[in-house]
């Protein structure tokens, strides 16, 4: 794993660097494979960087879209991460329908909507073995508990290592995410991480010894890269 820590002056600018990245992520992936694909967070920090996106001239036909985690509610409600991300950017581009893969989260419950998310992932990546497949990039924020995806600390779904998807508990609401070793099989993973509330969880985040269960965003160790994109309001302390 190779991790780069970047402090950024302030969210506008936290916001055109993650926008950067991925526009960089997105030209290699397309040359090399002719295809791009990202699972999105859901939350308030990445809204921006979703809106900057959508003013991209971009192949929309060869970039796929999935979520790393999704509440488990319908695709109308105020709570879906889904709906915030086409308000903000997929309704905005002519991007073909084929190319979204939201999270189903109108099951008979959730565990079926997780099982079926995994099948999509796993037909879309042609990967039937034991080998998790390697997104191209996964988007990540990170709640001031420490929590990723739906990821929450000391919930059973941190203890699921042989799936891609599972079950989130937060507060007793489910969740669908993605497992993290799932996370951690992505080419990279880009935690996006702003506000002065997020720095107490990222001091224990970035500790040499802290426990993984209590602050679950030590347990994102990825084979690929690693990139912690922080405001300063965030990320003062870590700033090497
Ligand atoms: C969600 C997100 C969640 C989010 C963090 C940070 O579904 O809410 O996927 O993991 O990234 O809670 O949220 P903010 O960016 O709003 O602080």
């Amino acid at each position: 794993m190779n991790k780069t820590v970047e402090v950024l002056p302030d969210q506008p600018a936290l916001v055109a660097r993650a926008l950067e990245l991925i526009l960089s992520k997105l030209e290699t992936a397309i040359e090399q494979r002719g295809r791009f694909s990202i699972a999105l967070s859901g939350g308030s920090t990445p809204k921006p960087l979703y809106e900057a996106i959508a003013n991209q001239k971009l192949p929309w036909d060869k970039i796929h879209i999935f979520w790393g985690d999704e509440r488990y509610v319908p695709p109308n409600h105020p709570d879906s991460n889904e709906l915030m991300t086409r308000r903000a950017w997929l309704d905005h581009v002519d991007i073909p329908a084929a190319n979204i893969h939201p999270v189903p989260t109108l099951e008979v419950n959730p565990e079926v909507a997780a099982a079926k998310y995994e099948q999509q992932l796993k037909e879309f990546f042609n990967s039937s073995g034991a080998e998790f497949p390697s997104l191209d990039v996964i988007l990540l924020g990170m709640g001031d508990d420490a929590h990723t995806a739906s990821l929450f600390p000391h919930t059973e779904a941190l203890k699921v290592r042989d799936r891609l998807v599972t079950v989130g508990n937060k507060d007793g609401n489910p969740r669908i995410s993605f497992t993290y070793p799932f996370i951690n099989a992505a080419n990279s993973v880009i935690f996006l991480v702003a506000g002065a509330n997020k720095r107490p969880a990222l001091a224990q985040v970035f500790a040499p010894v802290a426990d993984d269960f209590t602050y679950p965003s030590r347990l994102i160790q990825p084979q690929g890269e690693l990139w912690w994109l922080l405001d300063a309001a965030a990320g003062l302390e870590l700033q090497h």
